[in-house]
C-alpha cells in the first residue's frame, strides 16, 4: 500500500531509545546534541513575534516566489554579508529543507536521477533525497589537519544521472568551509556536465575564528558562477528562529539559465504557496531580530569551542578536528570501544547525550560530534565527563 519513499524501518536507534527512556524516568540529561537555539538560554527580543500580527498579514496576496518586500529584505541581508543579489533572483521557502525538495523537483526526473552529497554531512540528506525519489551519491570530505573536498571521489562517482552537486559550507557537523578553489572545481564540473551546484550556507554567520583566511569571506566572497547555482539560507540559523519557518534560495549563474530556473520554480512554488503571508509581511523585522540574536549565538559557540579545545589539550589521546564555522565540533577519540558503546555509556552512566560519528557516516571510528549551543556550565560539565570516559 505504501511508497518505499518512507523507510520500512522507522524504529528509533539505540541511543534515541535510551534517551527517550531516561527522559521518561525524569532523569536530567546534559544534552550535547541540542540544535534548537530557542531552548539554550539565548535572549530574544520581548516583542519578537508582534510583527506577525501587523495589518499587512491580514490580506492574502499569493505571489509564488514571495512578496517583493520580503525578497528585498533578504537581498538586504545578503548585502550585510557583502553579497549583491537582486531581489528578483531570491525565492522564499518555508525552510531550507523545503528548498531542497523544491530543487529536487526542479532538477531531477521522477526516477533514476541522482545528486552528489558530501560525506560526512547533514544526516537529513538521506530522507530529503529519498522522499523526492532522488538517489544520493556520496563524495568524500577528507581530514588532513583541515577538511577538504575529495575531488577525485567527485570524479569517480560522477555519472550522467547526476543532476546536482550539494555542498554544505560551513558543513554540519565538521564546521568546514569550502575554499575558493574547491568551489571553482565544483562549479567547473557542474558547468561542464550541465548539472547545478547547490550550496547550503545556513551556518555562514558563525565563523569560529574571525579574521582567519578561510573563516568566511574568502570562501563566500562575491564571485560569478559558470554553473546554475542555488545558495540556500534561512532564519532558523541566521536569526536563531527555526519556529518561524522562513528560508530562501538565491539563484545565480548564466542569465538564461537563471531566468529559466526562476520561471520553472514559479510554477512549483505556485502549486504549494507554502510560505505564510504573516511571515512574509514580517520578514524584514524578523531578519532584524538576527542582529540581537546572532551575536549571542556566535559568542556562545565560540566560547564553547575554545573551552572544548582547552579540555582536549589536557588529553593527549583526543584530537579536536579543526572547525571553521558553525554550531558543532568533532573530536577523534581512542577506538578502544565502539562509538555506540561509548555514547550509550555516557548516556546511561553520566547522563550526557552526544552523537557518535557513524550517525554522520564518518569513514571509520571513533569520532564524537558535539553541539556548541548548550549553556557554558552545562557544556563544560558534559565535556569533562566525555574526556574522563573517552580520553583514554
Ligand atoms: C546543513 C543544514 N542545512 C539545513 C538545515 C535545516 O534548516 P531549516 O530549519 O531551514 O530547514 C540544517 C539544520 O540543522 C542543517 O544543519
Amino acid at each position: 500500500m505504501f511508497s518505499p519513499r518512507v523507510p520500512v524501518d522507522r524504529q528509533p536507534n539505540r541511543l534515541a531509545a535510551a534517551a527517550a527512556r531516561a527522559r521518561s524516568e525524569k532523569r536530567t540529561l546534559i544534552d550535547l546534541t541540542v540544535t534548537n537555539p530557542t531552548v539554550v538560554g539565548i535572549e530574544y527580543p520581548p516583542r519578537l513575534l508582534e510583527a506577525l500580527a501587523g495589518p499587512a498579514a491580514r490580506i492574502y496576496e499569493p505571489v509564488p516566489l514571495g512578496l517583493p518586500a520580503a525578497r528585498e529584505a533578504v537581498a538586504r541581508d545578503y548585502a550585510r554579508r557583502g553579497r549583491d543579489v537582486p531581489p528578483a533572483q531570491i525565492v522564499l521557502t518555508a525552510s531550507t529543507s523545503e528548498a531542497y525538495s523544491l530543487l529536487f523537483k526542479l532538477l531531477c526526473r521522477p526516477s533514476g536521477d541522482a545528486v552528489m552529497v558530501p560525506v560526512p554531512s547533514y544526516p537529513l540528506f538521506d530522507h530529503l533525497t529519498r522522499l523526492d525519489g532522488v538517489e544520493p551519491v556520496p563524495y568524500r570530505l577528507e581530514y588532513h589537519g583541515r577538511w577538504q573536498a575529495d575531488l577525485a571521489s567527485v570524479d569517480n562517482q560522477w555519472s550522467d544521472r547526476v543532476r546536482a552537486v550539494l555542498a554544505v559550507s560551513p558543513n554540519n557537523p565538521t564546521g568546514s568551509l569550502l575554499t575558493c578553489s574547491e568551489l571553482d572545481a565544483l562549479d567547473e564540473r557542474c558547468a561542464a556536465a550541465g548539472a547545478t551546484l547547490i550550496i547550503d550556507e545556513v551556518f555562514a554567520d558563525y565563523p569560529l575564528h574571525p579574521g582567519e583566511d578561510r573563516g568566511g569571506p574568502a570562501a563566500h566572497a562575491p564571485r560569478s558562477f559558470n554553473a546554475l547555482t542555488f545558495h540556500l539560507g534561512g532564519l532558523s540559523k541566521s536569526a536563531g528562529l527555526p519556529q518561524v519557518k522562513l528560508g530562501w534560495m538565491a539563484v545565480e549563474g548564466p542569465d538564461a539559465l537563471v531566468r529559466e530556473a526562476l520561471d520553472r520554480l514559479e510554477l512549483i512554488c505556485d502549486t504549494y504557496l507554502s510560505v505564510s503571508t504573516p511571515v512574509q509581511a514580517a520578514a524584514r523585522s524578523l531578519i532584524e531580530v538576527g542582529e540581537t540574536v546572532r551575536p549571542q549565538i556566535l559568542a556562545r559557540v565560540t566560547a564553547n569551542y575554545n573551552a572544548l579545545a582547552s579540555q582536549v589539550s589536557q588529553h593527549s589521546a583526543v584530537e579536536l578536528l579543526h572547525a571553521d564555522a558553525g554550531w558543532s565540533a568533532v573530536c577523534r577519540v581512542p577506538s578502544t570501544q565502539s562509538e555506540e558503546e561509548l555514547v550509550l555509556a555516557l548516556m546511561e552512566q553520566d547522563s550526557v547525550l552526544l552523537h557518535p560519528g557513524f550517525f554522520f557516516d564518518f569513514p571509520h571510528e571513533a569520532f564524537l560530534v558535539v553541539s556548541l549551543l548548550p549553556g557554558p556550565d552545562e557544556f563544560l560539565h558534559g565535556i569533562r565527563c566525555v574526556m574522563e570516559r573517552a580520553g583514554g
